[in-house]
């Protein structure tokens, strides 16, 4: 599992998280920030047409990992599996979300905010896992402080993260990625403005590096 998350998150510095709101914005909206360079994506159970949209992103950009989030119990869990996820993001963590993603061939990134969440899901034995809400839940010192005790814990952080403090988390050794909403800003989603969104992924593709 660690070796899978790895070898997804080591992929990308920068995961966009992308919440659609219209079904016919999912395939252009996921090319742009792929062929901007971001080619590791997740997108998140927050809309009605997210099962759809993520089936269409899916059969269109072959090339694309996809990461289903906003995972909140093992029965979105296994819808994801269905629409061909390559792996789940979670934004905290339940015991059945634990047992269920232990068993499942789709690895899950678990979302954990403080050392007992950590704990918790180390003993399950996860070893990679989603920081939420970063910025709110102590950002850059947090990670820090985390890597005394728990230094193989590597993670994923999201929440608050945004082109002026990205470098910031991707330069912590603990730190494999960092994701967030920015690269799908509402104003260019509304205009349909691809360009602009694909103009966004390549400078953050160019700009982040671990
Ligand atoms: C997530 O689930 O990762 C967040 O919604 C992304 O957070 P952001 O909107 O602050 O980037």
């Amino acid at each position: 599992r660690t070796t899978e998350l790895d070898s997804i998150c080591l992929k990308a510095e920068v995961i966009p998280v992308i919440t659609i709101n219209r079904l016919e914005d999912a395939v252009p909206m996921a090319r742009a920030l792929y062929e901007g360079g971001l080619t590791v994506l997740e997108i998140t159970l927050r809309t009605d047409c997210a099962l759809d949209a993520i089936e269409r992103i899916r059969a269109s950009l072959s090339g694309a990992s996809i990461g289903v989030g906003t995972v909140l119990t093992p029965a979105q869990y296994r819808q994801a599996e269905q629409v061909g996820a390559d792996f789940i993001v979670t934004p905290g963590a339940t015991d059945a979300l634990y047992r269920y993603g232990v068993e499942s061939p789709v690895p899950m990134l678990p979302g954990i905010a403080t050392i007992s969440e950590l704990m918790t899901g180390w003993q399950y034995g996860y070893r990679r896992f989603k920081f939420f809400p970063a910025e709110a839940s102590g950002g850059v010192k947090a990670l820090k402080a985390f890597s005394a005790p728990i230094p193989e814990a590597h993670f994923c952080p999201t929440g608050g993260i945004s082109v002026d403090n990205a470098q910031d988390y991707l330069s912590l050794p603990n730190v494999m990625c960092v994701g967030g909403s920015w690269l799908t800003p509402k104003a260019l989603v509304d205009a349909e403005d691809w360009n602009g969104i694909r103009e966004l992924a390549r400078q953050a593709a160019e700009r982040f590096h671990h």
